[in-house]
């Protein structure tokens, strides 16, 4: 099988895993519930749940116990997008390819399916405590609980996209290291989480994933320049979003910052530093060394 459709066959298996947690829509909260699924099967990459299941394999991961978390993770992912589209935020109508959610269900309901995913994301991932088997899978479901709670809180993603609100209008006040602080905390956080809870949820020691939080960094920093580079330089049909809702916003980016060029050059470097990482341990998994690589010349 060539990358392309193990890709496929992953990014399925993954849809599998959603279907099979996503909450019923029915009662007096369907609305709510049909709006939180419109959000999560609208399609998107799956990447992060694609990496904590990589990462889960390469550290000799075995059993379903890592796809809780994946749904977790994936549920919190889409309700920071349904946020972020919100005209109190980001104010974007296309997502995916298809209408936003507020667009769809109206802001309020926008902003309670948000809430509901975030929620339901740790009633979900709290389901691993029922496959765990003993005793030291108990210890490494509790860990991997913490690392998702901070990692999209306010030390990690909320706090990223709180520093991404207060920059806009204000770009001459935005010096580097700040806006390394908002790439590394709205995306390279729940990035980081992903391959963490992969890793500890297989079993890798303290310093295999403090190892791991390190190239998540540089995989979710890259990635997120790229998604700046692809603001200015893709198109709605291929990206399924509308170009130019940084500068729509006053946004500063990387690009804003230094340019096209530079910005292509940062995202093949910090991939490379990721891909070196990946392949400093033991095990290898060719699959996710690959998939690092792609993300540098990914076009949606
Ligand atoms: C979009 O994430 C938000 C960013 C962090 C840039 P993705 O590009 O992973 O979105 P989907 O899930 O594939 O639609
Ligand atoms: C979003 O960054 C990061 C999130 C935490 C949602 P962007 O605002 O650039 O993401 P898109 O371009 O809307 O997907
Ligand atoms: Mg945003
Ligand atoms: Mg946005
Ligand atoms: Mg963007």
């Amino acid at each position: 099988m060539n990358f392309n459709e193990e890709l496929k066959e992953k990014t399925r298996y993954i849809e599998g895993v959603l279907d099979a947690y996503l909450p019923k829509e029915e009662g007096y909260q369907k609305t709510v519930i049909e709006a939180m699924n419109y959000s999560v099967l609208a399609g998107g990459k799956r990447l992060r749940p694609m990496l904590m299941a990589e990462t889960y394999k390469m550290f000799g991961g075995e059993g379903k116990i890592v796809e809780p978390f994946m749904a977790a993770m994936e549920m919190i992912h889409n309700y920071s997008l349904v946020h972020d589209d919100l005209p109190a935020m980001d104010n974007d109508e296309y997502r995916r390819g298809r209408k936003t959610t507020h667009a769809v269900y109206g802001e309020g309901m926008a902003v309670l399916a948000g809430d509901g995913l975030l929620n339901y994301a740790f009633e979900t991932a709290c389901l691993a405590f029922e496959m765990a088997e003993n005793y030291e899978k108990y210890k490494q479901t509790a860990y991997a609980l913490s690392i998702l709670s901070k990692k999209a809180g306010i030390y990690g993603m909320i706090g990223g996209q709180c520093a991404d609100i207060e920059a806009e209008d204000s770009q001459e006040s935005v010096t580097k290291e700040l806006l390394l602080f908002i790439h590394e905390h709205k995306t390279a956080a729940l990035i980081q989480s992903a391959m963490m809870i992969g890793a500890i949820l297989a079993g890798a020691d303290k310093k295999q994933v403090d190892e791991l939080e390190k190239c998540a960094y540089n995989i979710g920093v890259a990635f997120q320049i790229q998604d700046d580079i692809l603001d200015v330089t893709g198109s709605i049909e291929v990206l399924g979003k509308p170009i130019g809702s940084d500068e729509k916003n006053n946004k500063i980016t990387y690009v804003t910052m230094h340019g096209v060029e530079k910005s292509k050059e940062k995202v093949a470097e910090m991939s490379g530093e990721a891909i070196a990482i990946l392949k400093s341990f033991p095990k290898r998994n060719l699959f996710l060394e690959k998939l690092a690589e792609q993300l540098i010349y990914r076009e949606k």
